[in-house]
């Protein structure tokens, strides 16, 4: 029997009354949960609720948010491997990174006690001018209100936490619509967070299309906020609906790697086959395009390749697994045309291009052009172009030809070519000596150009959620 479930709203379990929704496992597709879609009404109830649980929220002190915060985080320890479990049925990935990922989202969460107790505003000099001289100011941070929070796919339990956490901890309440692929590790957050003491209403969850649940939470005025995360296409047809709210978008990338002539080869190989393939490359600042000295490039490509060849593909619940299945036929069939576009027009497998069951082995091109989708593109997919460069000021600008701008990894044992890089770069994060996927939970983290606007990271995030009130007070 395929299990039915209840989405939180309002502090109720509700919805096994309503029209149900698969939930496929993308390795077998077996129907592995069947979820409620919500209907306008349902979107309206759940504002609605959102707004009593703001109420409260806003009212409650720091110390009671960051106790409830560290109690989430000690119950998603607690439940690591049934939630990774969750992870890898829903979302394919395989069962260790979604270990890592329950223990990343526990972290994030103690981020956010941690924050909840130590957001403050601070004095402004009143006497820097001399119309304001003999007055006293200062700011506070004050909760933005309720927030829709729209979330993808690739990070179920992270990318959700990385928005409910920090705006519990700024006293806010939301209403969440998960990606409709991979509800089921969010209904799991929600009865943690439950089981913690949040009050009725701080979160509230809405599952079903972008046209009948998404645009009713963009063009809501009762909302203060819109967070989002998914495709540059979605994300400015959010900032051009909704109004007056604030957005926060993060975005796709095409996150390159550049590994100088000094640069250690043995080290960016390890670390460009993760960070190149886990989660199948269904990773915002996966790598994507490595550009390696012509004086290393023959070295690192053979490195590379054989290094990629030890990947285990298969069944995310092996525990070996090491590269699962593509979310959806779909987005699979899609690579393969991306591939084929990149073959016809001269660029060389190295490794990997099959096709296993619904899992694309990890493939490595080269003699790639900058037009080609599988380089200009967020391919999104476990597939990794290796370019040669002459000077490292033209591997920069090489780097740098993108529409995208989230963070960029350089190896290189000069510092005063990591400076260069850090200076040159038009990316949110600059990763010296590792590949632009690194991330740790409490680091500022977003892009510039198509990649997004705000940063998340819980402390950047509660920036965004909160307001600031002026207080000046005439003496
Ligand atoms: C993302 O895909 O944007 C998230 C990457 C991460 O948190 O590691």
């Amino acid at each position: 029997m395929v299990k039915r479930y209840k989405v939180l709203v309002g502090g109720e379990w509700i919805g096994d009354d309503r029209p149900g929704v698969d939930v496929i496992n993308p390795f077998d597709d077996t129907v592995v949960g069947i979820v409620p879609e919500a209907s306008a009404d349902d979107v309206e109830m759940a504002i609605e609720s959102a707004r009593r649980g703001f109420a409260e929220m806003a009212a409650m002190p720091a110390f009671r948010r960051a106790e409830i915060l560290a109690r989430v985080a000690d119950f998603i320890e607690r439940d690591r491997e049934e939630i990774a479990e969750i992870i890898a049925r829903e979302a394919g990935k395989s069962f260790k990174y979604a270990l890592s990922e329950a223990d990343r989202s526990a972290e994030t969460f103690r981020f956010a006690s941690f924050e909840a107790r130590r957001s403050h505003g601070e004095l402004v000099p009143m006497d820097a001018s001399s119309v304001s001289a003999g007055r006293f100011g200062y700011y506070v941070r004050t909760p933005i209100g309720v927030i829709g929070a729209i979330t993808p796919f690739n990070f179920p339990l992270n990318l959700v936490a990385h928005k409910v956490a920090p705006a519990i901890a700024a006293g806010n309440a939301l209403v969440l619509k998960p990606a409709t692929k991979t509800p089921l590790s969010s209904i799991k957050l929600a009865s943690i967070m439950a089981e913690a003491g949040l009050p009725a209403g701080a979160l509230n969850i809405v599952i079903g299309s972008g046209k009948v649940v998404g645009n009713k939470l963009v063009e809501d005025d009762r909302l203060a906020m819109i967070t989002f995360t998914g495709s540059p296409p979605v994300g400015i047809e959010i900032k051009a609906k909704s109004g007056l709210k604030r957005v926060t978008l993060e975005l796709g990338s095409n996150s390159p790697t550049i590994i100088d002539e000094d640069g250690d080869v043995d080290a960016a190989v390890s670390r460009c086959v993760v960070g190149s393939f886990a989660n199948s490359g269904q990773v915002c600042i996966s790598v994507q395009r490595i550009y390696v000295h012509q004086r290393r490039y023959q070295e690192f490509l053979e490195k590379f390749v054989a290094a990629t060849q030890q990947l285990k593909v298969g069944d995310p619940m092996d525990r070996a697994c090491d590269i699962g299945p593509m979310i959806s036929r779909y987005e699979l069939e899609r690579a393969v045309s991306w591939l084929e576009e990149a073959k016809e027009l001269g660029a060389k497998i190295e490794a990997g291009g099959q096709v296993i069951g619904n899992c694309l082995a990890p493939t490595i091109l080269s003699g790639v052009t900058p037009a080609m989708k599988v380089v200009c593109s967020e391919v999104f997919a476990p597939i990794v172009s290796v370019l040669p460069f002459e000077t490292f000021e033209q591997a920069l600008d090489m780097a740098d030809d993108s529409c995208y701008g989230l963070q960029a990894g350089i190896y290189t044992r000069d510092i005063n070519k990591a400076f260069q890089a850090i200076g040159r770069l038009d990316v949110g994060g600059v990763i010296i000596n590792d590949v632009p996927t690194f991330r740790v939970d409490h680091m500022p983290y977003g892009g510039n150009k198509q990649s997004g606007l705000g940063r998340e990271g819980v402390k950047y995030a509660m920036e965004e959620m909160t307001n600031i009130k002026m207080v000046c007070i005439n003496l």
